[in-house]
């Protein structure tokens, strides 16, 4: 059996060796190839009056300039129909309004220069505050409600209310946005995206080109990461390739340079959500009332299905008897906000981390305590009416932790150690974490594949997935040797093609594997079943069976399909059943703090996460390091910035770079990491028991935030325990240093 042997990443010898070849390397089979270049907007917001390109075409190189004239299609690259491509008003600053072909980079860099735009300045809402002080926001509002919560703040021991906000974070995948688009004899446009919804690309081309979804062909080939930000973003960028290939006749690239690209696209969103929470005189979490008003940018984008999934996850992993979440997306001259590993979940869950956080020490209790009294017992429902199955897993996995860990122990030298230093203090926190797994959205919970045998007894297997780094390939390879009982070397994987596989989902929600490993395995199954037919019992050997079935004149490939049972979501009442199961994981982070400064070292990290019977156990253990380091990141690095001043800068994003932005990096990586995955995990109805992992680790890093905070708390005159600390998101060394400020003046 394939599955389950810890097995490398199927490309990992090309990535190690630089051999991997990614969208952008393509272009070196390319002849002819023009570059595009875009003309950034200067503005926040400002209506366009005036764009004369004539220059530009002087420059010497420069082929066209493509304009909203130039569209023989919609003038939108948004599903929401709200993203014209060639805007006619600024939304953001550094916007493109048109692009440059050019015969070299340099050459459309010029021309995007020698491009004259006339701009009227119009106001721009850029914070959160300011849009909701002006009321600035777009899209539905929902609300998700349970029991009463004015009757559970009536008998609640505790109440208490605050204001907690984060910020969003830039996905920094290491390959930025990049297409490259050919047209051939017949005009059919074929697009290579670093996209993780082909289709979707696909869809948008062809309402750009003004063509049907047939004409187009959408290949990725891999991504040099994704992290979600190329789930809806990189359909703009496709349709600009394209679209200069169809008036040029010649292949079109377009590859974001990195400051392009953390200036041009979308990020997760902050959030910003003012609450009131009730706890009984155990400490149990009681009623939960809280409005969440997130920072959507200048376009709807998955603004609303992100604030779904983080309404849905306010609750983690804790019984909320009385709640009501109301949820907005606030409109802002920003980039238009997206998918970021979570999609919105750890938003959600930061807040009533943040308030457990908070609301302890005035309840009287330690944090972890309070988190573990509130537990989710098996059969108890979610505020949106689905029961939390395998809630068990969640204590045994809370105990295993505490044993690997060594816990109590440790906890015992953590306070030895406060006592005796007065200007570095360390603590030691535990956090939960339980994510849904599947799309809200139940359409999308549909996967296909393609699956040849070849009269050799080789195998190609095409699937609707894209492999960004997260291993789905290799999860993929393992299933069909798996199901087809062949060993790996015969399985081969195709590059994800709409023409191969049609109306795909995208590879998100972490249920690439879920979906595309369920069809693999049906396709490969209708296979089996016909050759079982030929074998007629006789135990061939597979190269022999599969020469018999063929001048038998029996079909050897299939096309196969899945789609998730069970599932129901109703978006207006926010009630349902939207996941199919729930991912558990335990973290335990030891930070230490330096009083003078803030800055902060995570010492150690312990995890026990749950992927049910793991596919592939390296591949996620990876995830679960890779998802860990990238929600610490989030937590405690790095902090946008976007430019408030009222001059010509307002709205600019100041931290455009590496040397600006703080990613996490060797130096920031806990000194001592240790990951386990829980045993006896098998989650049946799941492809082979496997539970989905590429998101739910993300979460596992609130156990630093926290640990920061109590050692925050630990510079307090009482030495921490009854002191309430209100940590900034991200909490870095800055913050960190305020919070301890706030801390030792006993307040
Ligand atoms: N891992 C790597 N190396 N690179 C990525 O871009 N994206 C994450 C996660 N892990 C990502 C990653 C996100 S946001 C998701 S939704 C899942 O992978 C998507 O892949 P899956 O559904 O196959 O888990
Ligand atoms: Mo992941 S944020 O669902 O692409």
């Amino acid at each position: 059996v394939v599955v389950g042997r810890a097995l490398p990443h199927e490309s990992a010898g090309l990535h190690v060796t630089g051999h991997a070849l990614y969208t952008d390397d393509l272009v070196a089979a390319c002849a002819d190839v023009l570059h595009a270049h875009p003309v950034p907007a200067p503005h926040a917001h400002a209506r366009v009056l005036r764009l004369d390109a004539a220059r530009a075409l002087a420059v010497s190189g420069v082929v066209r300039v493509l304009t909203a004239a130039d569209v023989p299609g919609t003038n939108d690259s948004g599903v929401k129909h709200d993203e014209p491509l060639f805007p006619d008003t600024v939304m953001f600053h550094g916007q493109a309004v048109a692009w440059v072909l050019g015969e070299s980079l340099e050459a459309a860099r010029l021309g995007a220069a020698a491009v004259q735009v006339d701009y009227e300045p119009l106001p721009a809402v850029l914070t959160l505050a300011e849009a909701i002080e002006a009321g600035s926001y777009q899209g539905g509002r929902p609300t998700v409600e349970r029991g009463d919560v004015e009757r559970g703040f009536a008998e609640a021991a505790h109440v208490f209310s605050g204001v907690t906000e984060m910020a969003g974070q830039e996905h920094f995948y290491l390959e930025t946005h990049a297409s490259l688009a050919v047209v051939d004899e017949a005009g059919q446009v074929f697009v290579q995206c670093s996209t993780q919804h082909p289709t979707e690309t696909q869809e948008i081309v062809a309402h750009v080109l003004g063509l049907r979804s047939h004409e187009v062909t959408v290949q990725c080939l891999r991504m040099g990461g994704g992290f979600g930000g190329k789930e809806m973003q990189p359909h703009g960028y496709a349709a600009v390739a394209a679209l200069g290939a169809v008036l040029t006749g010649r292949p079109v690239r377009v590859r974001l340079t990195r400051q392009q690209d953390v200036t041009m696209t979308g990020k997760r969103h902050g959030f910003h959500a003012e609450w009131r929470a009730g706890f009984d005189a155990e400490g149990r979490l009681l009623a939960l009332d809280a409005t969440l008003t997130s920072d959507g940018g200048w376009s709807l984008d998955l603004s609303e299905p992100v604030l779904a999934r983080a309404l849905c996850h306010v609750d983690n992993a804790y019984w909320l008897p009385h709640v009501r979440l109301h949820g907005r997306v606030a409109h802002t001259h920003k980039t238009s906000q997206t998918a970021f590993r979570g999609f919105g979940g750890p938003q959600g869950m930061l807040v009533v981390e943040d308030v457990i956080g908070r609301c302890a020490p005035l309840v009287g209790l330690d944090a972890r305590e309070v988190r573990r009294r509130s537990f989710y017992v098996d059969g108890q429902e979610t505020p949106y009416g689905q029961p939390v199955r395998h809630a068990e897993r969640l204590a045994a996995a809370w105990r295993q932790l505490h044993d690997e860990a060594d816990v109590e122990r440790r906890l015992e030298e953590v306070a030895a150690f406060n006592a005796t230093h007065a200007h570095t203090k360390r603590a030691l926190a535990l956090t939960p974490v339980k994510f849904g797994i599947s799309f809200n959205f139940t359409a999308f919970n549909q996967g296909g594949a393609l699956v040849h045998v070849y009269k050799d007894g080789s195998v190609l297997v095409n699937h609707g997935g894209t492999e960004m780094g997260q291993g789905l390939h290799t999860k993929m390879l393992q299933v069909a040797a798996t199901a087809l009982g062949v060993p790996l070397e015969l399985v081969r994987l195709a590059p994800t093609r709409t023409d191969k596989v049609p109306n795909t989902s995208a590879t998100a929600a972490s249920a690439g594997a879920d979906l595309n490993g369920g069809a693999v395995k049906d396709a490969c199954e209708q296979i089996l079943r016909r050759l079982a037919e030929v074998d007629a019992g006789r135990g061939l050997p597979w190269h022999d069976l599969v020469q018999a079935a063929y001048f038998a004149r029996v079909q050897l490939w299939a096309a196969g399909f899945y789609r998730t049972e069970g599932l129901h979501w109703d978006s207006t009442a926010m009630r349902g059943h939207p996941f199919k199961y729930f991912a558990y994981g335990v973290c335990a982070a030891e930070v230490e703090v330096d009083g003078f400064t803030g800055a902060h070292r995570t010492r150690r990290v312990d995890i026990v996460h749950d992927v049910g019977d793991s596919l592939s156990p390296l591949v996620d253990l990876g995830q679960v390091e890779g998802g860990f380091v990238q929600g610490a990141g989030w937590l405690t690095l790095e902090d946008l910035r976007w430019d408030t001043s009222e001059g010509p800068q307002r709205g600019r994003l100041s931290t455009q770079a590496a040397s600006t932005y703080k990613l996490p990096s060797f130096s920031e990586m806990p000194v001592d990491f240790r990951v386990s995955l829980l045993q006896h995990a098998r989650e049946d109805g799941a492809v082979y028991g496997s539970k989905a992992v590429g998101e739910p680790p993300l979460m596992l890093a609130f156990a630093v935030r926290e640990a920061l905070r109590d050692a925050a708390a630990a510079f307090a005159p009482d030495g921490g325990g009854g002191t309430s600390v209100d940590l900034a998101s991200p909490a870095t060394p800055e913050s960190v240093f305020w919070a301890v400020e706030d801390a030792r003046s006993g307040d």
